[in-house]
């Protein structure tokens, strides 16, 4: 299973295939009539109907961010107030590996990072989009609200929203068998997919309240105080039922007054949270279990008492949102 599975994903770093599995249907998908299978450990895509069960990355990450500020604040690009930014909806392989920009003829990252399909020199190059950004592709759907949830919740730094969600689609959700073109059928639409990405990447965020789990431990931004690694670990996998990773960046506490001749090398400003999952059936659906991060990643964080800053936003980064979260 393990070399089909590989077979796969050369053949398709190789071709850039639009389709993950060419032996796939494009009439036969109705997830209705089956049982939904789960997403690890893989399921054989020759066995199963991959439309229906995530069979290339059945790992799901829902990815969030805590930005101070954006840097585009004088084009308008705000943090909402009290709640973590969306990030993304990513499908690692079940081992916690993963693969990326899996097909190039849906790229619309204009920024591609890395700028190959493998991050080394030797791999397929992934060409900068420079068409319409894919916030408009919504408009043919009528998904004005989504884009205005989008332009609310899912908040790139240093980057153009769209231009960061469009990152995010090919860079991650063209790795799904399950948003594969072919499951829609012969009346999809264009970009259909990537409406439904967006969706359901936005559905688990929404389970997902970070700012909430964390100010009911009374874990607040702060830019007086500092917060423990375990009591920050502790209070999200009560919430959500695993053991999320945690991210920091900025300082080593090694490099910090706090922290000078500590052992503790792990940095010190709180930024990022992953919630781990496998599915039940189309991850659309939303039939999750949740799951530990792996033991051997689960922060790059100090874990020194009193290591960790929440910090403030920046005065002038924040609006309070006018669509509910
Ligand atoms: C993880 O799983 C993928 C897909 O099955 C496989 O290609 C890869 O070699 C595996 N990686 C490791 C480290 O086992
Ligand atoms: C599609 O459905 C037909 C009729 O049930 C079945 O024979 C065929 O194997 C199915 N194809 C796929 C790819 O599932
Ligand atoms: C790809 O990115 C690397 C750095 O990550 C850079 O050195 C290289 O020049 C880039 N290649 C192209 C073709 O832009
Ligand atoms: C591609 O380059 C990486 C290092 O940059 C190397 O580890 C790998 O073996 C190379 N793969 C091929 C197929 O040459
Ligand atoms: C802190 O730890 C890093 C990573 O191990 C190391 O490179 C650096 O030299 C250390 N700095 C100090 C001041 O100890
Ligand atoms: C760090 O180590 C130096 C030299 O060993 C020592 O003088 C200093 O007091 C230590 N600092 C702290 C905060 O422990
Ligand atoms: C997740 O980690 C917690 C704390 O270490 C442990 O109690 C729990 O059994 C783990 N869950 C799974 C599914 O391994
Ligand atoms: C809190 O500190 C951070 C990090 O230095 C800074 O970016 C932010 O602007 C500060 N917030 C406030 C309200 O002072
Ligand atoms: C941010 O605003 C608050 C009150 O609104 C004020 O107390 C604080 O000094 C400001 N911080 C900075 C860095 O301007």
């Amino acid at each position: 299973m393990l070399s089909k599975s590989f077979a796969a994903v050369a053949l398709l770093v190789a071709s850039a295939s639009a389709q993950l599995y060419p032996d796939q249907s494009p009439l036969n998908h109705t997830c209705a009539l089956q049982k939904p299978l789960f997403s690890c450990p893989p399921q054989d895509p020759l066995l199963v109907d991959s439309c229906c069960v995530e069979t290339f990355g059945g790992l799901l990450l829902s990815t969030q961010f805590w930005d101070t500020y954006t840097g585009l604040e004088s084009k308008g690009q705000l943090l909402p107030k009290d709640v973590w930014t969306l990030h993304g909806l990513w499908p690692d392989f079940c081992n916690g590996s993963y693969t990326q920009y899996c097909d190039l003829t849906r790229q619309y990252d204009p920024i591609p990072s890395p700028n190959t399909t493998t991050g080394t020199p030797n791999g397929t190059f992934v060409p900068p989009y420079t068409g319409p950004n894919i916030g408009t592709f919504l408009a043919p759907f009528g998904k004005y609200d989504l884009l205005e949830y989008m332009n609310t919740y899912w908040i790139a730094q240093n980057q153009d929203n769209a231009g960061f969600w469009g990152h995010e689609f090919s860079k991650h959700a063209t790795c799904y068998s399950t948003f594969n073109t072919q499951c829609y059928g012969p009346q999809y639409r264009e970009h259909e997919e990537v409406v439904d990405f967006f969706e359901t990447a936005i559905k688990y965020y929404k389970r997902f309240p970070t700012f909430d789990w964390l100010k009911a431990a009374e874990i607040t931004p702060s830019n007086s105080t500092t917060y423990t690694y375990s009591a920050i670990r502790d209070t999200l996998f009560e919430q959500h039922g695993g053991i999320p990773f945690i991210g920091c960046s900025g300082q080593r506490y090694n490099t910090t007054d706090a922290g000078k001749n500590s052992t503790d090398t792990g940095y010190t400003v709180l930024t990022e949270i992953w919630y781990y999952e496998y599915v039940y059936g189309r991850p659309q659906e939303g039939g999750t279990v949740p799951v530990n991060a792996s033991s051997t990643y689960l922060t790059n964080c100090a874990k020194a008492d009193g290591a960790i800053h929440y910090y403030e936003r920046t005065n002038g980064s924040v609006r309070v949102p006018t669509v509910p979260f």
